[in-house]
């Protein structure tokens, strides 16, 4: 038996974290008033609570118009539409993010034309932006990942430059500011995820928010199943689909929104204390803390664990003794996006990949560093395990300080932890549990 909890040890910690999501007395009223009211849908559109929700939110992250949909898929689909982006035309996309940044580019048959990320940040490096860029370059696509923001000066000037849209992909960055402007508010559109495991969440549900209204309205009618927007100034007519929120959505979305900030000053508190910790361990490194990023959105704690410092012993080990002294975490939180078998495109089915001189060939694309992050380095924990005491923030820097001093206890080990922290997200609804 050794000391580490994985090794038959006593656990760091046993209770669970604080609970996610959080909800009140007044979202149990409003869902209440919904259900009452009898009015529940999002037609006519937009609803009431959706409409007030949508329009708060846009405030709250600096943008003139906001838009409530489905969820934070449909909402970078329907931002790509908002911006014109037809078949056949790229969209440039950080390799390492999810896959719902890029499968709405494949169904408007354009092409995602993926690019590495910096390794400062995990965030797209707008070095590798220009080599990536051809005549029918439309879009930029950044995600602000963890709690890093793309840089999005170096972006702007790109996209000036060659005249491209910028959409940005905020699902981890509600409440994050980059220059004292919000997430979202830079570019010229900002989707935003309200999934289950978000910075806000509503179990599912989007927004597009924008302050441009030939946007906003391309955006309304995408999502009203074609219909006329609002204000309908440009007389724009789209083949549109219902990708509406309801109102029990928004009504839970009122309360996340009015706890966002409080909950972020307690998270980023204790991420900082953990991360003065950590920072002086060998063996990890952190992220870059870029001075542009005036408030930060930290929807998960990203950190590098360096395998060669610790005799080779690898990523998922590290992580299956750190889930086993009671601290959730991941690994493969993301793969490149063009090697993961989420991602199984067959050129049949979206035509314009082979529009080009050359069909494009997922299979040849390589980033290095976004594979690195993925496959070696990278380590996520969730924002729900920093919202609780400063005590708890630092039970978790002890569970990291007590599996790095016993690390040669995981040379060799074999367990079902590290066997499911090697695995891929493809791989894993057999065995996925619930984190939060
Ligand atoms: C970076 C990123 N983009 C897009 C999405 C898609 O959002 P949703 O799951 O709400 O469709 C998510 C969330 O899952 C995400 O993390």
């Amino acid at each position: 038996m050794g000391k580490l909890a994985i090794t038959g040890g006593r656990p760091i910690r046993r209770k669970p974290f604080p609970a996610w999501p959080v909800y009140d007395r007044q979202d149990e009223r409003a869902l209440q008033q919904v259900l009452t009211g009898r009015n529940w849908g999002g037609y006519p559109f937009p609803n009431e609570r959706a409409d007030r929700f949508a329009r708060d939110f846009a405030r709250f992250q600096g943008a003139k118009y906001g838009l409530a949909v489905a969820n934070g898929t449909i909402a970078i689909e329907v931002a790509l539409k908002a911006a014109g982006i037809a078949p056949g035309d790229e969209v440039i996309v950080p390799a390492y993010t999810w896959e719902g940044t890029v499968g709405p580019i494949l169904l408007l048959n354009a092409v995602p034309v993926f690019v590495d990320i910096d390794p400062d940040t995990y965030c797209m490096d707008p070095r590798q932006i220009e080599a990536a860029i051809t005549p029918r370059t439309r879009a930029l696509l950044p995600v602000h990942l963890g709690m890093c923001f793309a840089d999005l000066d170096a972006i702007g000037r790109i996209a000036r430059k060659h005249k491209l849209a910028v959409i940005e992909d905020c699902a981890h960055a509600h409440g994050g500011r980059w220059r004292k402007k919000g997430a979202g508010a830079t570019g010229d559109l900002g989707c935003f995820s309200f999934q289950s495991s978000k910075l806000m969440t509503s179990g599912e549900g989007g927004a597009v928010i924008t302050s441009k209204l030939e946007y906003f309205e391309r955006a309304q009618s995408y999502t009203n199943c074609g219909r006329a927007s609002a204000t309908d100034r440009f007389h724009h007519r789209l083949i549109g689909f219902n990708y509406r929120m309801t109102e029990f959505q928004a009504a839970l979305l009122a309360g996340q929104l009015r706890r966002l900030p409080a909950q972020a000053k307690i998270r980023l508190t204790n991420m900082e204390r953990f991360e003065s910790r950590i920072s002086r361990i060998a063996g990890l490194a952190t992220l870059k803390r870029d001075p542009r990023i005036t408030a930060v959105a930290a929807y998960q704690y990203v950190f590098k664990y360096l395998p060669e410092h610790f005799d080779g012993v690898p990523r998922a080990a590290f992580l299956g003794a750190l889930e086993m002294e009671g601290i959730p975490c991941d690994g493969l939180f993301y793969e490149p996006v063009y090697r993961s078998a989420l991602f199984p495109v067959d050129p049949k089915d979206f035509p314009a990949l082979s529009w080009g001189r050359e069909p494009v060939d997922f299979k040849a694309v390589r980033c290095p560093v976004s594979e690195r992050a993925a496959y070696e380095e990278a380590v996520w924990l969730p924002h729900h395990i920093f919202l609780g005491t400063a005590a708890e923030a630092d039970g978790i820097a002890d569970a990291v300080e007590k599996v790095l001093e016993g690390v040669a206890e995981l040379r060799g080990l074999r367990h079902p932890a590290i066997e499911r922290k090697a695995m891929s997200r493809a791989e894993r609804p057999r065995v996925e549990k619930r984190q939060w």
